[in-house]
């Protein structure tokens, strides 16, 4: 191998970038090429480890369709989906007790299962449509970084069934809109809604990216959750989770996105006039907690067109 030549083959591709127009296009692929380069420098992949390679990347993209994003789950299991929502956050580390203000709710992953209209809902009602599972409570406070309460905040809530499976995942199973729920915060910023504690679950494996699980001995479980992203006006929206606290794999979540401020107790609670306020059948769990946003003008607010 000459050394000489691997060297200059990368200068080259990453002059032939010069004429690009868009400055951030060429720092973008010029990393790229640089990286990649030196990928293939290092590893140094025979012909046939090069073809597969591209055969799992073709697979890849041959399995996405309108309701399946198989490179986006590729991006998951990678970790590289964390790294980019985390990277993008405009949150304070939460753990970092150097810092007065109260942090900002931590993000995590958007997911696949996300659907951009879910059914508007009024405080107190059950997302949990088909029953079955072991009933709860959520409740909390929409925040301002500085302790203020945001009324008429947004709560876009989605989450698995108790069975681990989404409304979409199973169209002749569950009714449209199950696990979901666009509630408003109330005068005081406050929120609340019924549900069932959510199961870990497995992500899709029956494309590439089960495959590429499969060959790595990963398991492709999520930790019991349920997703948020939460709005305000003045304030920068956060997507993120609670994960239920002593859920199986929250140490080896198969997209890497458990973070330990979002890990919640769903507390066993016996209280029949708690209950009856909620509307629930005593006793239930109860998970409590508050969901803090950043103003958009907050320091270190990055803008999404990088301006
Ligand atoms: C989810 O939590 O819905 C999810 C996130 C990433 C990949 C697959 C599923
Ligand atoms: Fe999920």
């Amino acid at each position: 191998m000459s050394t000489e030549f691997t060297t200059r083959i990368t200068e080259a591709v990453v002059a032939s970038l010069d004429g690009t127009a868009d400055p951030r296009l060429r720092e973008l692929l010029a990393a790229l090429t640089r990286h990649l380069h030196a990928f293939v420098r290092e590893t140094e992949p025979t012909t046939a480890e090069w073809e597969r390679a591209i055969n799992f990347l073709t697979a890849t993209g041959q399995a996405c369709t309108d309701t399946r994003q198989e490179f986006v789950l590729l991006s998951d299991v990678l970790g590289i989906s964390m790294l980019v929502e985390t990277i993008n956050s405009d949150t304070t580390d939460t753990t970092d007790t150097t810092d007065d203000r109260p942090g900002a709710t931590e993000s995590t992953v958007l997911g696949p299962f996300h659907m951009t209209e879910s059914p508007v809902r009024e405080l107190g009602a059950d997302i949990d449509l088909v029953g079955g599972g072991e009933p709860c409570v959520i409740s909390g406070r929409v925040l301002s970084g500085d302790g203020t309460p945001l009324p008429g905040a947004l709560l876009d809530v989605w989450q698995a069934s108790a069975e681990g499976y989404y409304d979409v995942q199973q169209p002749d199973v569950q009714p449209a809109g199950n696990g979901r729920g666009l509630f408003t915060a109330d005068a005081e910023g406050r929120f609340w809604f019924r549900t069932c504690v959510p199961s870990p679950y497995p992500i899709p494996t029956d494309g590439p990216v089960g495959d590429l699980l499969r060959a790595t001995a990963r398991h492709p479980y999520r930790p019991a959750h349920i997703h948020f992203i939460v709005s305000a006006e003045g304030h920068t929206p956060v997507t993120t989770h609670i994960f239920v606290a002593g859920s199986e794999h929250l140490d080896s979540d198969a997209v890497f996105a458990v973070k330990e401020s979002l890990v919640q107790d769903f507390t066993e609670t016996d209280d029949p006039s708690l209950a009856r306020r909620f509307g629930i059948a005593n006793p239930f769990r109860h998970a409590r907690f508050d969901l803090v946003l950043n103003t958009s003008d907050a320091p270190g607010v990055r803008d999404p067109e990088g301006a």
